[in-house]
């Protein structure tokens, strides 16, 4: 049995978790269940960042201690995992002993390899990314990941001379099957490794809430080197005996060993983690995979952007198996993705309530109608269906041994669609009627069923309570714990009793939940109104009207917070879409006493000639934000409309830069 070891970022423990951080945890809990279904023997870890100065700080400014904190964001980590079947093996923190004992070994032995030295470290350095910048990559002082301004630091620290090893990376690289993925971000990093790389801090004299440097008195580890040991640490790298025996098995013995991460922090895990463990002698992992970012109105999903989206929200509204599907079928594995309401719901309607939930509830009520609340006598053979299924399983196999999550579903969702078309031109219903409980009608609606069941097998990954519940209903009695025989044609039983069907996702009546709800599900700021959404889901629907009314006060803001935010009517001088991008406009605005570049996300609704000249309402004390590669210094009002920018602006011109209260 092959070993497939895989691991998600550890989050930080200074913000609550938004899509962003739960996306890798969905993908990675979607990969383990798919490879254990395989017949992999797999080990699954994630787990929390809890050192380092933003820690520090984000803990100070609640004035309690920064254990606190992280146990505070680790329980609703926890809380997460029940919520949405995660069914990792391990949760690691990086505040645990066996933790600093796997740094303090990667330490010494890196130490003994003669890579470290100390010096004087001057730079730009952003607190958010922990990280210094050179005056080249940062000309305006901006931070390029967080727009917040660099601050000028300089400190004797201990050095790691990662200049040694170019090379080796640049081979390692260079092997095969490609160890950073996808093609995209290997290019990204080789490249960068080519420019030349200088050598790195590893330490911070500044830093107290950390792990210290061995031998290093006054000295902290830089919280990328010890945050990126938890892959080893976890395993009991840095033990003795026994207690090192899982870290010998899936990692120095292990045939996969796989990092799945977002592509902002790609340097750190196929640059520097690396090259630490090449100095420490300790195996490289097989394989790096960065995917993209969900992002909302063309901004990065992010608490400083301020417009996160909840995963508790999304579960709320629609069910954990609904956002599971979500997550995996609208991000193609590798770019990014946008995240609206809007599109959640189409998806849910078209993909969830309709071709799946209603195929096969269509079909179960058929059998238990013609068959005496059974399912049909007679299995069959040789059909078109068959054909189907022979092509899709293979095709899914593929597409989720290749990591392209949307694909399989796409393979499956057609074999959904030619289970429709196969029933619509053989009108089973009409059959009941006009010929009765026949053979014929038999075998149509046992290929149907069976065509939904080997769909079902295939779900188990992506939506494990929903599949199960839908196998169940299909008349298997307990879903399968190995792909093996359940995914080749013909395990629907016959004559078996089938229940009611239930609705596996009642239909959401879109106008209904946008009437009842101010914007969508991005920030706490946006409520839902009175009126409720025709979808309700006893297990998982909110607990009801008291806790919302807390809520409501809880998100009530007093006039001094509200003037904090600078709003202020703009003249659109000139306006221009954004390259290579279909939703986003570059404006360029006059403010009065100062010109601006602001990006919006309105170039499907407005063009260049009905913007240029209008007068618009911005924020004005927005950070600047980096979209698609252009600075925004503020950003445009307007009402969504399901999900559709409508500008607002001032009843009557006024002069530009005018305050509005
Ligand atoms: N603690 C470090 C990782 C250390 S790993 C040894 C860290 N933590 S984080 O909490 O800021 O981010 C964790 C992960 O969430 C990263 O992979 C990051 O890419 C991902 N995401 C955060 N926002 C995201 C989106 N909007 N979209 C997709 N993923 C993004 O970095």
């Amino acid at each position: 049995m092959s070993s497939f070891y895989l691991t998600t970022p550890i989050y930080y423990v200074n913000a609550l978790p938004h899509i962003g951080h739960i996306y890798t945890t969905t993908v990675a809990d979607v990969l383990a269940r798919y490879r254990r279904l395989a017949g992999e023997e797999v080990y699954f870890l994630t787990g929390t960042d809890e050192h380092g100065q933003n820690i520090e700080r984000a803990a100070r400014r609640e004035g309690i201690a920064p254990i606190e904190l992280a146990d505070r964001v680790v329980a609703k980590y926890r809380e997460l995992r029940d919520r949405l079947d995660f069914s990792y093996d391990d949760f690691v923190r990086t505040t645990e002993e066996r933790h600093r004992l796997g740094v303090e070994e990667m330490v010494r032995r890196i130490e003994a390899a003669g890579d470290f030295y100390t010096a004087v470290h001057e730079g730009w350095y952003c607190s958010p990314c922990e990280t210094f910048y050179t005056e080249k990559e940062v000309a305006d002082k901006v931070c390029p990941v967080h727009g917040t301004p660099l601050e000028w630091k300089s400190e004797e620290n201990v050095f790691f001379r990662l200049s040694r090893y170019q090379q080796p990376l640049l081979d390692w690289y260079a092997s095969s099957p490609a160890p950073v993925r996808p093609a995209s971000r290997l290019n990204e990093v080789r490249s960068f490794v080519e420019s030349g790389l200088k050598d790195l801090s590893v330490s911070r004299a500044s830093v107290e809430w950390g792990i210290p440097f061995p031998g290093r008195p006054g000295q902290t580890i830089y919280v990328w080197l010890d945050a990126l040991t938890n892959y080893i640490s976890a395993l009991g790298f840095g033990h003795e005996g026994d207690a090192a025996e899982r870290y010998r098995h899936f990692w120095e013995q292990g045939d996969v060993r796989l990092h799945l991460i977002g592509k902002d922090i790609l340097r750190f895990h196929a640059i520097f983690w690396p090259a630490f463990l090449m100095s420490a002698g300790v195996p490289l992992p097989t394989t790096v995979w960065a995917h993209g970012w969900w992002q909302r109105d063309g901004r990065k999903v992010s608490k400083s952007a301020g417009n996160v989206v909840r995963p508790d929200d999304l579960i709320d509204r629609f069910g954990s198996d609904a956002v599971r599907y979500f997550l995996l079928r609208e991000m193609v594995f590798g770019a990014d993705a946008s995240f609206s309401d809007e599109a959640f719901i189409d998806r849910y309607n078209s993909d969830l309530a309709n071709d799946l939930g209603n195929t096969a509830s269509r079909l179960i009520t058929l059998s238990r109608s013609a068959f005496e609340g059974c399912t049909p006598p007679e299995p069959c053979s040789a059909n078109p269906l068959l054909e189907a299924a022979r092509r899709v399983i293979p095709e899914y196999r593929a597409a989720m041994d290749d990591f392209a999550f949307h694909r399989a579903l796409e393979a499956l969702w057609r074999l959904l669609a030619e289970t429709n078309q196969y029933l619509v031109t053989r009108e089973p219903w009409k059959l009941i009627k006009t010929e009765g409980p026949t053979p014929k009608l038999s075998r149509i609606l046992w290929d149907g069923l069976e065509a939904v069941r080997l769909v079902a097998t295939c779900l188990l990954p992506f939506m494990p309570a929903t599949a199960a519940r839908l196998l169940a209903a299909l008349g298997t009695e307990r879903p399968p714990e190995r792909f093996d025989d359940a995914l080749v044609w013909g395990g629907t039983p016959n004559s078996c009793t089938l229940p009611e069907p239930q609705p596996l996702f009642p239909r959401i009546d879109k106008a209904a939940y946008f009437g009842a709800s101010v914007g969508d599900s991005a920030g706490s700021e946006k409520t839902p109104g009175e009126s409720k959404p025709e979808r309700t889901k006893p297990d998982q629907s909110p607990p009801g009207g008291s806790k919302k009314e807390q809520a409501k006060e809880a998100k009530m803001i007093s006039i001094d917070q509200f003037f904090e935010t600078q709003l202020r009517v703009a003249t659109i001088t000139a306006a221009e879409p954004v390259p290579k991008s279909n939703k986003l406009m570059k404006l360029t605005v006059d403010l009065g006493d100062e010109t601006r570049t602001v990006v919006a996300g309105i170039a499907q609704q407005y063009g260049p000639d009905q913007l240029v000249g209008r007068q618009v309402v911005i924020v004005a004390n927005l950070q600047p934000a980096k979209l698609m590669g252009v600075e925004s210094q503020g950003m445009v009002l307007a009402a969504s409309e399901d999900g559709k920018p409508i500008l607002l602006h001032p009843d009557t011109p006024v002069p530009p830069g005018t305050r509005v209260k």
